[in-house]
């Protein structure tokens, strides 16, 4: 049947390119930076490179091996492993709306953000209006309508890329779009690097700080370790079936085991790199790298709007927004995907016809109206048109915590589980040597990782959560 045909990707490169693309996102840019600093800055950055070589490459190739084995996004591919393990999938469907409903509300206020940054360099900074950057953001962030109609318009061009496909959309977008991630980046961090000043923002990142993995310190070393797998796990997109879903699309001809190496190496760098531009830019202008939503709109905001200035600074500040957009979508288009290939899959399922445009749509306007909450509480601000904060948490932080604290961390699990115990990790080295053309070369490492380090680890991080949350002790 010729309509139920699945799509792939036109080349393995095409592949690295989109897979890289969802895991450099807000991430990268704004969670990376600041939530070294806070932890121990060289001390934080051990642990999560130990992390992403014993936990992260494991998960990572599992993740792909499942889905080039199954050609199907996280529901059906657990459904095919195995009835029982459907639950696994369904978890991650989940993970995926939520983390998607806010991830639009952020990238339509970065969107938000390029636009005055635009509209300033036209027209000889006039869009601020003599705010400060905390009453921009302020007088933003409680304006509901404005809130809820860029975060539409954040799905809208995601929904516009999925519809067009796999080839013919997600690879052809991000052949264009990392590309012009990598000059921007390039061109942005020369720049802040040449301000006065610029080494402390290195010197805060980087400097190791030991002490931070005393239990004497107020952070500890399970902080340290929670914060860098939860940020690890976001920041290449698994536990909740992206890169199954990227790896359905592939053909048996790729070497999984190369692939699943070299898109951490290149998220962790862009991560490196994005650090080197939002902190120097942050100490130069003597402002505090505080944490959370403020610093990527306030903080930046100031940096461009006072301490910059001028053509120059507006400039600046459009490019670095356009950035961060361009890494937004790249990484939303992910998250959409795994959504809406699970009514497609479905419908393979019972071999009935399929078409992308209509279960898009309709899931991004169910992401979306999951998202009204997210863009409705002002990000926690007592003044927006929604008050009431579930557990205490602002809806963004409440639906993070869902996802990326235990949806994720248990479905990371239990895959490891299945791979290592389920099928002795034999699943891996069958389908990595499918083709003919590969040898599965680290077969003792990914053994290893599977039965016993990635389950051990994910174990800390959910006691170390619920301990978090008050339920256990
Ligand atoms: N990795 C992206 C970032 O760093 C976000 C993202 C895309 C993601 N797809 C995901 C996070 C899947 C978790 C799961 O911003």
């Amino acid at each position: 049947m010729e309509e139920n045909k699945r799509d792939s990707w036109g080349s393995n490169f095409g592949f690295l390119l989109a897979a890289v693309g969802s895991a450099v996102g807000l991430g990268n840019i704004w969670g990376f930076p600041y939530k070294m600093g806070k932890n121990g800055g060289g001390a934080f950055l051990i642990i999560y490179l130990a992390l992403i070589v014993i936990v992260g490459l494991a998960v990572m190739l599992g993740e792909l091996v499942i889905g080039r084995k199954t050609g199907m996004g996280p529901v059906g591919a657990y459904k095919k492993l195995s009835k029982k393990y459907a639950l696994v999938g369904y978890m991650g469907l989940l993970s995926g709306f939520l983390i998607l409903s806010f991830y639009s509300v952020l990238g339509g206020m970065v969107g938000k953000y390029m636009i005055s940054f635009l509209i300033s360099m036209l027209s000889g900074g006039s869009t601020f209006n003599n705010l400060t950057s905390a009453e921009f953001f302020s007088n933003f962030t409680i304006n509901g309508w404005e809130m809820l109609i860029y975060c539409f318009l954040f799905l809208l061009a995601t929904t516009f890329i999925v519809m067009k496909g796999i080839s013919n959309g997600i690879e052809k977008f991000t052949k264009v779009a990392m590309p012009a991630l990598a000059v921007l980046l390039i061109v942005i961090i020369t720049f802040v690097l040449c301000q006065d000043g610029a080494v402390e923002g290195l010197k805060f990142m980087f400097k190791p700080d030991f002490s931070v993995y005393s239990s004497s310190s107020d952070i500890g070393f399970f902080t340290v370790l929670k914060t860098a797998a939860g940020q690890m796990f976001f920041s290449l997109s698994l536990g909740m079936g992206c890169m199954i879903t990227y790896g359905s699309y592939l053909k048996k001809n790729t070497n999984l085991e190369k692939n699943a190496i070299i898109i951490p190496i290149a998220d962790t760098f862009v991560a490196i790199m994005a650090g080197m531009v939002v902190m120097p830019a942050v100490f130069a202008y003597g402002l505090e790298p505080s944490a959370g939503p403020s610093l990527l709109f306030i903080s930046l905001h100031e940096v461009f709007v006072t301490g910059m200035g001028g053509f120059i600074g507006s400039l600046m500040g459009f490019l670095f927004y356009l950035l961060v957009f361009i890494a937004a979508i790249t990484s939303s288009i992910s998250l959409l995907e795994v959504c809406s290939s699970f009514i497609n899959d479905k419908k393979q399922e019972e071999h009935k016809k399929t078409n992308r445009k209509l279960p898009t749509i309709i899931i991004s306007l169910m992401v979306f109206v999951i998202g009204v909450p997210v863009a409705l509480d002002g990000l926690g601000s007592s003044n927006a048109i929604i008050n009431f904060q579930p557990f205490g948490y602002c809806w963004l932080d409440f639906y993070d915590l869902i996802s990326e604290g235990i949806l994720m961390p248990i479905g990371a699990l239990i895959m490891s589980l299945i791979i290592g115990w389920g099928f002795k990790t034999k699943i891996i080295k069958t389908e990595i040597e499918e083709g003919g053309l590969y040898k599965l070369k680290g077969f003792v490492f990914w053994d290893i990782c599977f039965k016993i380090i990635v389950p051990i680890t994910m174990l800390i991080i959910l006691y170390a959560q619920f301990q978090d949350f008050g339920i256990i002790k």
